[in-house]
């Protein structure tokens, strides 16, 4: 099947100072496709998806969400949702109340808001804790909860960075069956993992990333065929090479 294409990155760079974080990065994303950043620490996934998302400008090159340039920041936002690695609520607020202040924020009109914080309860299974502190909330919740807050205003990109770093491996399956529920309705997913078992679970691609560059992109079923025999060791001989 043939899919539109959702984003285009071409050139992108971002220097911090004098040092060259991510250096003329090239790639495509289709719509609603999981597309995967992945590199050591330090190999600029963060700042990459930060341009995406409009929180830093590009030093230089160009990337397009739907056909609007990330230079055109206030245009872009309304198309984007994002859920950082750290957490991005309020902890005296309760779960709804956090919901539906970020969906003022976003200017979603009051009836819809009200069907959207139903809608996204579901989605991350915590109906029954819409009236906690979002400060009570367990580690997972916590990341799932960030994860409905940049679903608020329904946009067609959601870009997570690490979305499941430092949660224990059942809160971690608990995250990737709702990142699978937000596949399915056809919103395009690009996020920064460390994780390959997380690689091999839930993304279409993955593009490699080392100092700053890209290594090369493909599907983890092709990563493995080329070059190991698991994606870690495929990972790391692939590295070994650049
Ligand atoms: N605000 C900043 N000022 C100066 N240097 C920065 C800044 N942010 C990031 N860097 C540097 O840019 C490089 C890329 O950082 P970035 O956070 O994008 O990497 P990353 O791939 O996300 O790493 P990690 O896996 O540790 O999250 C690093 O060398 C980092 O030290
Ligand atoms: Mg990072």
């Amino acid at each position: 099947m043939l899919r539109d294409t959702m984003i285009v990155v071409r050139g992108l760079s971002k220097m911090h100072n004098k040092f060259t974080a991510v250096d003329r990065v090239s790639f495509c994303v289709d719509e609603g496709e999981i597309y995967g950043l992945l590199g050591p620490n330090g190999a600029g996934k963060s700042t990459l998806i930060k341009m995406l998302a409009c929180f830093w400008p590009p030093s230089a090159g160009e990337a397009t969400i739907d056909g609007i340039s990330v230079h055109e920041p206030g245009k872009v936002k309304q198309l984007i949702g994002w859920a950082p690695q750290e957490d991005s609520f309020y902890g005296k607020l309760t779960v709804e109340e956090n919901l539906r202040y970020f969906g003022s924020l976003y200017r979603v009109p009051k009836e819809r808001l009200n069907a959207r914080i139903d809608e996204l309860l579901d989605l991350i299974g915590l109906e029954s804790k819409r009236g906690a502190l979002a400060e009570s909330l367990s580690g997972g919740m916590k990341k799932r909860l960030n994860i409905a807050i940049g679903l608020i205003h329904s946009p067609k990109v959601l870009f997570l960075d690490e979305p499941t770093v430092g949660v224990d491996p059942i809160s971690r399956n608990q995250l990737w069956k709702v990142i699978d529920r937000i596949k399915q309705q056809k919103v395009t997913i690009v996020y920064t993992t460390h994780y390959m078992a997380e690689v091999e679970r839930l993304c279409d691609r993955v593009a490699i990333i080392q100092g700053g560059r890209l290594v090369t992109i493909d599907t983890p079923a092709n990563l493995k065929r080329k070059y190991g025999r698991t994606l870690e060791e495929a990972f790391v001989n692939l590295l070994a090479r650049h």
